[in-house]
């Protein structure tokens, strides 16, 4: 089967060698072709160029005057499984309470765990399934899923068979963090010790047996877990495999970047809140992916990451949305780009680096996604008719995203 997508107005993120991630001053480049053909074949990008030089012969042909082909965005960290929803907590929010407040009083990740555990899994993977393609349809080809609402043995292996059926349910590109330490729960308040015992000697294992998890994420923070509950975690995870992703930074330093470094995290996630000595360490660390999630700030109306001393320090950035029901109760990648510009100072071309390239290295897909290459999958969108690159960004909340390609298949 082959699709050609011609006349396009601007073919964007085009790479002739595959890079794995761009860093620095680097993240300002994106090259792009104007007038631009795009021939997919089999699910795979087969070529692009001029319109001078396009095949004449396809299966079937989409003129996209006008318009403008990015590769799909790859959302290297989502909570998309979930039960329920908590705008009570927004509305507390409103009045005053801050999101750690509301955590250390039972509510926040708790109260969707709660919800979790009542919930059949058929109901998860329904409700997650809807999610999926409403995210597809904001332009997104590829996921990373975490569990972190079961929070014991029976509830974590739940979200986790969720996501591997929906990993069968669609031609996107999704990988499962298991995220068994994302708080303590309330009934190990008093004997957190226990609870990271159950996550090492139960849950890990289990997990790893089942081939359940590609990746192990910590919540490592004040109202989670320490540096050295989290260093403990990630050890474990490397015994059987799991790379580490880790949320840290996002309200307080207190060392978890340096402990995601010590064992070779492949992403530092959040990163609202870091210091001098952080970056120092980031860029010791450059194979560690930084992912910054705007959207999650925005919504519990805290500070943004430093995006542009970073990316000025010579880092790489990825941007993602965090979609949750706690801080970001959004999978909009569009948004996550508008945000990136206006609140981090990032402009168009590193947001959608951010979004595109370096979101497939925190996945590790750098080879498949995340960019036009020849022999990557054929997972590109197609916009509305569209003036230029920096439109994207720009028109925030507007959909601009009018065909989804996911592996050569129109959505
Ligand atoms: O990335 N910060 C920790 N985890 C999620 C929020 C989860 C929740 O509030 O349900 C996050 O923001
Ligand atoms: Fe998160």
């Amino acid at each position: 089967m082959r699709l050609l997508i011609r006349d396009i107005k601007t073919l964007v993120q085009i790479e002739e060698r595959p890079t794995s991630m761009v860093s620095g001053s680097a993240m300002a480049d994106l090259p792009s072709i104007d007038n631009a053909f795009l021939l997919l074949e089999n699910g795979y990008i087969a070529d692009f160029g001029a319109m001078e030089n396009c095949p004449e012969y396809a299966d079937k042909i989409i003129n996209a005057s006008g318009k403008m082909v990015f590769p799909t965005w790859c959302d290297s960290h989502t909570h998309l499984v979930y039960a329920g929803s908590r705008e009570g907590e927004f509305v507390d929010r409103i009045r005053g309470l801050t999101y750690e407040e509301i955590t250390r009083r039972g509510g926040g990740i708790m109260n969707s765990a709660k919800r979790l555990r009542d919930t059949p899994a058929e109901v998860l993977l329904e409700n997650a399934y809807q999610r999926l393609l409403e995210v597809q349809s904001y332009g997104t080809g590829a996921l990373e899923i975490k569990s972190g609402y079961g929070l014991n043995l029976d509830s974590e292996l739940k979200m986790l068979r969720v996501i591997q059926r929906l990993k069968t349910m669609t031609e996107m590109t999704i990988k499962a963090t298991f995220l068994g330490a994302h708080v303590i729960p309330q009934e190990y308040k008093e004997n957190r010790t226990a609870y990271v015992d159950l996550i090492v000697d139960q849950m890990l294992p289990r997990i790893a047996e089942e081939g359940l998890a590609d990746y192990c994420d910590v919540f490592c923070e004040k109202v989670a877990f320490s540096v050295a509950e989290t260093e403990r975690i990630i050890a474990a995870g490397q015994k059987y495999g799991l790379k580490a992703k880790i949320h840290t930074n996002q309200f307080n330093s207190m060392g978890g970047i340096q402990a995601a470094a010590k064992y070779d995290a492949l992403s530092v996630d959040h990163l609202e809140v870091v210091n001098e000595e952080e970056i120092d360490c980031l860029k010791a660390n450059k194979k560690m992916m930084s992912t910054l999630l705007p959207s999650a700030p925005f919504f519990l109306n805290d500070h943004y990451p430093p995006a542009r001393k970073m990316i000025d320090a010579g880092l790489a950035v990825a941007l993602a949305t965090d979609f949750n029901p706690g801080s970001t109760p959004s999978g909009r990648m569009p948004f996550v780009l508008s945000l990136a510009c206006v609140k981090m100072k990032m402009t168009p071309e590193e947001a959608i680096n951010a979004a595109t390239i370096n979101g497939a290295y925190a996945i590790e897909e750098q080879t498949r996604l995340g960019s036009i290459t020849r022999g990557k999958l054929a997972n590109v969108f197609i916009t509305k008719p569209m003036p230029s690159v920096a439109y994207m960004p720009y028109s925030f909340g507007t959909d601009l995203i009018e065909t989804v390609i996911i592996k050569g298949k129109v959505i």
